[in-house]
């Protein structure tokens, strides 16, 4: 399986009122292509941390090796989707959201961007939506508009902080299984940060645990078969596992 992303010893410290906090120390993870992996933790351990520093927002200590390249900036190779609603150009439509990033990475014709873009939407299902701006639309679709203008962008790794964790829940489960649709057909790696176990464990074909000092402490290949339930055999225990992981127990303790 080919590396998609390599970081060894990375460490992440802020600075905040002339006090240095470390939130992430001598982390190490490799994510191999088509790798569906999620992370949970609980707040504050530093998961937006992590993919902040993987989408180059953020400098660190260590290295990081993103399809052969070191990270040393945002590129569109790792493309994030964040929680946050108004992550669209509010004066673009919806069709020119997925436009005009397509245009700065380089694709020169207008025709090609315009089918990129039709594709992309119809995958996510809003091909009617292409001339609506942004606040013509609901949570949901915003964040489908923004999954489809990652996906169009086809980077190495889609980075996803929490996407779907302001929406009810029954848009929410239509996201997901959307969202696996897309994963099975696209052939894209995903790293999904989440709080939800259920989530985690529907998406993920990896789910990796933080404790609150920012250390990887489980760190699992889902063997759930997909579609995953709850009824899915396994499901219980490893919920349990996540479950009192996040509480602070883990089974070595
Ligand atoms: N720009 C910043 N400057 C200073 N401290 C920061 C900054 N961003 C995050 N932190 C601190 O880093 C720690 C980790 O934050 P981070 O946002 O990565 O947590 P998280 O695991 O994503 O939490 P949540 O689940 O609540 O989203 C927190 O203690 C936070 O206060
Ligand atoms: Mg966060």
């Amino acid at each position: 399986m080919k590396e998609v992303l390599k970081i060894e010893h990375l460490s992440k410290a802020y600075l905040t009122q002339g006090n240095r906090m470390r939130i992430l120390e001598d982390l190490n993870l490799t994510v191999v292509e088509r790798e569906f992996l999620c992370i949970l933790g609980p707040s504050g351990c530093g998961k937006s941390t992590l993919l902040r520093c993987i989408a180059g927002f953020e400098d660190f200590e260590g290295t990081m090796i993103c399809n052969g390249k070191t990270v040393k900036g945002p590129s569109t190779e790792r493309i994030m989707v964040f929680q946050d609603y108004n992550q669209l150009f509010p004066w673009k439509s919806v069709a020119e959201n997925l436009e005009y990033p397509l245009k700065i990475k380089g694709m020169r014709d207008k025709h090609e961007r315009r089918a990129v873009t039709e594709e992309y939407l119809s995958k996510v299902g809003l091909a009617e939506y292409r001339d609506f701006y942004p606040h013509e639309l609901s949570g949901g679709m915003k964040q489908r508009v923004a999954i489809a203008k990652a996906l169009a962008l086809k980077p190495e790794i889609i980075l996803m902080d929490e996407p779907f964790a302001a929406l009810d829940a029954i848009t929410r489960n239509r996201l997901q299984a959307e969202l696996q649709r897309i994963f099975t057909e696209e052939k894209i790696t995903v790293i999904f940060v989440t709080h939800n176990i259920q989530e985690a464990l529907t998406l993920g074909t990896r789910v990796i645990l933080m404790d609150s000092d920012g250390a990887v402490r489980i760190d699992k290949i889902n063997p759930l078969e997909k579609p995953v339930k709850p009824s899915s055999p396994g499901y219980g225990e490893l919920w349990d596992l996540y479950s009192q992981g996040l509480e602070g127990r883990f089974p070595a303790d």
